[in-house]
């Protein structure tokens, strides 16, 4: 058998007009996902490195995004509520791109960094990163997001930021 490495997810992606991808075509997109493959930033520590798994899986048998969207959103409160110096809650998620699955079994890690403050919030910048079945070399950024956060006090009002 012609064992071609390729998920059910990416030829599910191809648009239903299109004709049935040849074994050529498939390897095409199998290149295109290896270029894709990236290293890990040598500058910063991850806020949170996590392995998802079974029970964390959408009905794809991948990640579910709403997983995701939680360890980022813990991920990304690490350096508000340093810079706040205290308790932050989320007031905004401004974008939040899922650029490749997840998979059971993935070193998933998340570095975060704050981009912008005002009065008082503080908006950072969460990066996603897998490397693929854990002590695999392929390292694939798997989703970027931007998120807000608002230091509060302790009657849940906005905090300044000094
Ligand atoms: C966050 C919260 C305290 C803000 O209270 P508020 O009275 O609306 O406060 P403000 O209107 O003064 O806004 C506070 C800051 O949030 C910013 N903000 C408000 N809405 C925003 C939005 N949609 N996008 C980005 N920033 C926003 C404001 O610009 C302001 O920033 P600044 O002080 O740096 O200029 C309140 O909305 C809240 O408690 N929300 C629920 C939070 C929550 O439960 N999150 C989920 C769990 S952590």
């Amino acid at each position: 058998m012609n064992a071609i490495p390729i998920t059910i997810e990416t030829v599910a992606a191809v648009p239903a007009a299109m004709p049935t991808p040849t074994p050529a075509a498939a390897t095409d997109v199998v290149n295109d996902v290896v270029s894709d493959t990236v290293t890990l930033p040598l500058d910063r520590q991850p806020t949170i490195r996590i392995i998802p798994m079974p029970a964390d899986t959408n009905a794809n048998g991948t990640i579910f995004g709403g997983w995701v969207m939680a360890q980022v959103d813990l991920a990304g409160s690490v350096p508000a509520s340093e810079r706040a110096m205290g308790r932050v809650v989320t007031v905004a998620v401004n974008s939040f791109l899922f650029k490749q699955p997840v998979f059971v079994g993935d070193l998933v890690s998340f570095y975060a960094q704050v981009i912008k403050t005002g009065r008082t919030s503080i908006t950072v910048e969460v990066e996603v990163y897998a490397q693929r079945h854990r002590f695999g070399s392929e390292v694939v950024k798997v989703t970027e997001a931007v998120l807000t956060y608002v230091a509060i006090d302790e009657n849940h009002k906005p905090r300044p930021l000094v």
